[in-house]
């Protein structure tokens, strides 16, 4: 299934690919490393729309790796000027003037992966683009049109095990480098994260994520960080008809707000009987909240509210629902 899926993005990159400078057109003998690396450099944090015409004037001044290598760092920097990340730069000149040393780039994924700047993406694009290997490229937007393609509902961080496997799985013997760059063409143009143009897309008969009717749902957005749960401990004092009601303290959580007394909210459940418990959430965790009957007054300033007039008191909706908790239980009782 996915590998006739490659061999129909290749075909609809035959007729579709971007013409861009350091590209050869489909189905030609590989580009030209330095260009792809260069390329594959400057894209790295910036579009394709504002590399083009920088990547242009960089490869007239400088057409080769050993030009390169040659010139000073001053020049490169006030070259690479608004394109940003400087250490991009920094490693651009490290990396030329090892590859001039070594006589030419290495032609492997594995070689290319120690040159400096060059992370597991990068190596893996110039090896597959300008040496043919059969390697993986895997950037965010191939990632986004491999879940959808497999149908992988996790979120991306979740699930990188499984889109290289099925990039693995994938990735043509004999055109690895046009496969790559359909890929991309494929994820910036028609399998975009929103509204993608799946009517257009030359893999939607097999994609599992047209077929749900959502592509956009796939991948799963990001996990939200798990929150922490924490206890708390509401006590319950009550007489004829009213409840004990503090002041928090100004600072912190419900700063100044009125509420039930109580210990500070810990890791634990209350060990002995609880009356009712509340479930709420906080930005930053969950909360349990129990009511614990207690008989004598805490220390500390308080006042006795009215059950009558209990709306009245200012309680902030945690304390609210608890109070309402309580009344439900004696309804019920
Ligand atoms: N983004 C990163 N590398 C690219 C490439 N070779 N072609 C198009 N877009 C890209």
């Amino acid at each position: 299934m996915l590998a006739s899926a490659a061999t129909r993005l290749l075909r609809h990159y035959d007729a579709h690919a971007r013409a861009l400078p350091w590209r050869a057109p489909p189905g030609a003998p590989p580009a030209d490393p330095y260009r792809v690396w260069l390329s594959e450099v400057m894209l790295q944090q910036t579009t394709v729309a504002t590399v083009v015409p920088r990547f242009e004037r960089f490869v007239a001044r400088w057409p080769t790796i050993e030009a390169l290598a040659g010139a000073a760092d001053a020049e490169v920097l006030s070259e690479w000027a608004g394109l940003g990340y400087y250490a991009r730069a920094r490693n651009l000149i490290a990396c030329a003037r090892e590859v001039a040393a070594m006589g030419g780039f290495p032609s492997t994924e594995a070689e290319l992966r120690c040159l400096p700047g060059l992370g597991a993406y990068t190596a893996a694009a110039i090896a597959a683009i300008a040496f043919g290997e059969r390697a993986a490229v895997i950037d965010t937007n191939v990632e986004r049109v491999v879940a959808r393609l497999a149908g992988i509902d996790r979120p991306v961080a979740d699930s990188r095990g499984a889109i290289r496997a099925s990039v693995e799985a994938m990735v043509p013997a004999d055109r690895p480098g046009d496969f790559a760059q359909a890929m991309m063409d494929l994820g910036a143009t028609i399998c975009r994260p929103k509204r993608p143009a799946c009517l257009a897309c030359p893999l939607r008969e097999e994609c599992a994520a047209f077929a749900s009717g959502d592509p956009e749902a796939f991948p799963a957005p990001k996990a939200k960080r798990a929150r922490p749960h924490r206890h708390g401990i509401a006590w319950w004092v009550e007489r004829d008809g009213a409840v004990w009601l503090v002041r928090r303290p100004d600072k912190g959580l419900l700063g100044g707000m009125a509420a039930l007394p109580g210990p500070e909210w810990g890791d634990l459940p209350p060990a002995g009987p609880v009356l009712a418990s509340v479930a709420w959430g906080f930005t930053h965790f969950t909360l349990d909240l129990h009511l614990v009957a207690r008989a004598e007054v805490p220390q500390g300033e308080g006042w006795w509210q009215p059950l009558a007039t209990i709306g009245e008191a200012g309680l902030p909706s945690l304390y609210a629902r608890a109070v309402e908790a309580m009344e439900a239980r004696r309804l019920a009782a």
